[in-house]
């Protein structure tokens, strides 16, 4: 490898490149696919005020949690916290070993049913490639294919071996590079979309949707699901910024850094949203169609525009992209893990977890069911994929992101925990004194009551 900073784990180039890594590994399927998806399903406005500030509130200071304590350890999520609680002694090593396993059993299973999915983008993007007009009938079209075990296996297997391919070529080289292409081409894609949406109708509504909240609509089950994807959009809870971070060789930016990340994020989900719901309002198709959503919906947009299928194949080669660049930082995670702490070769490392996570991916590909011995919690009889999810969103990342928050908020050293401040001048002080209390009171305490709410503890009324 020939990216050698001074520990020779490699790191990235530059700080804009780390931005273009960090922010490719937030935006992904998260914001095209799930997030209009889900918003639909919970009826829109309130919801998405929920999830904005759950972004703004929990999202943003753990971002910085993670940051910090990825670029004072220097290692993957384990040593990283290993380290810098040493203060806190036993409690501190329990923490970060429960929270470093949690990372890497969250990083297998996420990818597992992520590389799913991006595999039926890559479906799409072929059959637009064939000229073939997806048109009204994308909605059977996507029906069929997750009905398909054998096809979405094979474009699944094609994804990871993506996925693999860049990741063991390391942190300059491979990642960084893959995310500076194809970041601002995504960015550039969804603003034609939107501008061609604001000429053909439908935006008007959509933006009605998604910005006025009506709050009948808001359950105790929103507010979990919209803390879950803040964390699942923002890639937090499982030590990608912990990771990433470790490559940053300057500190000085990473509270810039992080709010640009985040608001980069925040902005492509709801451009998404908002070219998805109004082809949604303009053809009388249904807000709340759930997964299908962005597969069903946006062909019909293309097939209505002059060289509907070379814009159709270039939107979803995007989605493909964005995938990639998630998919690579959920495995960096857990390769990381193994390259630090067992010294495994990158390489190695690299093959390994990744056949570990495409041979668990199958199960989702083949629409299989979980066991159903297992309590109905852990998705006894019900689809692996979406098992995989539900468990992952709403329980392992929040989980994990507590046990970060504590680290970062009661255990770390006042000068490890403050370092990420310390070359903004002027409002810096105030700006160290907000977050310190947001990442000891104010996070923790939210997720565990939206924790309690889900395991059916405590009861919001609804
Ligand atoms: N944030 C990505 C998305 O929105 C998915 C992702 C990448 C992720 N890395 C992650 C989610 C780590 C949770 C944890 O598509």
């Amino acid at each position: 490898m020939s990216d050698t900073s001074k520990s020779g784990r490699g790191g990235f180039a530059s700080s804009l490149g780390f931005m273009w890594a960090a922010a490719g590994s937030a935006v992904g399927l998260g914001n095209l696919w799930k997030f209009p998806y889900i918003t639909g399903e919970y009826g829109g406005g309130a919801f998405v005020l929920v999830y904005l500030v759950c972004i703004l509130i929990v999202g943003l200071p753990l971002m910085y949690a993670e940051l910090i304590i990825g670029r004072r350890g220097g290692k993957d999520i384990l040593g990283a916290l290993r380290d810098l609680t040493k203060g806190a002694g036993l409690a501190g090593t329990l923490l970060s070993w429960l929270a470093g396993g949690m990372a890497v059993l969250s990083g297998l299973l996420i990818l597992s049913f992520y590389a799913v999915v991006a595999g039926w983008a890559v479906h799409f993007f072929m059959l637009s490639v064939g000229g073939l007009d997806l048109g009204e009938g994308a909605g059977e079209t996507f029906g069929a294919l997750v009905g398909n075990g054998p096809v979405s296996a094979a474009w699944h297997t094609l994804f990871m071996a993506m996925t693999i391919f860049v990741v063991t070529r390391g942190i300059k080289g491979g990642i960084e590079t893959a995310c500076k292409i194809l970041m601002p081409t995504l960015v550039g894609i969804l603003s034609i979309l939107l501008v061609y949406v604001a000429f053909t109708g439908g935006l008007g509504e959509s933006l009605a949707f998604l910005f006025k909240p009506d709050f009948s609509k808001l359950s105790g089950d929103a507010v979990l699901e919209a803390l879950g994807h803040a964390f699942f959009t923002l890639s937090l809870g499982m030590g990608v910024m912990v990771t990433y971070g470790s490559y940053l060789k300057d500190e000085r930016h990473v509270v810039r850094d992080g709010f640009w990340v985040a608001l980069l994020d925040t902005v492509i989900a709801l451009m998404a949203g908002a070219v998805i719901f109004a082809v949604v309002f303009s053809n009388d198709l249904e807000a709340s169609a759930g997964p299908g959503l962005l597969f069903a919906t946006l062909p019909g947009l293309f097939a209505g525009m002059p060289g509907g299928a070379l814009v159709s194949a270039a939107f979803f080669l995007l989605v493909v992209f964005a995938a990639l660049s998630s998919a690579i930082s959920l495995l960096e995670v857990v390769v990381a893990y193994i390259v630090d702490e067992f010294g495994v070769p990158r390489l190695r490392a690299t093959l390994g977890m990744g056949a570990v996570i495409w041979l668990i991916g199958l199960a989702s590909a083949f629409g299989l069911n979980m066991p159903v011995f297992l309590p109905e919690a852990l998705g006894g009889g019900q689809a692996v994929l979406d098992t995989l999810d539900n468990l992952t969103t709403k329980y392992l990342l929040p989980l994990g992101g507590l046990l970060i928050a504590i680290a970062a908020g009661w255990m770390l050293s006042k000068q490890d925990r403050e370092s990420g401040f310390s070359a903004l001048r002027g409002n810096g002080d105030r700006l160290v004194s907000s977050w310190t209390f947001l990442i000891r009171f104010v996070t923790p305490v939210l997720i565990l009551l939206v924790i309690l709410k889900g395991i059916g503890i405590i009861d919001f009324g609804d």
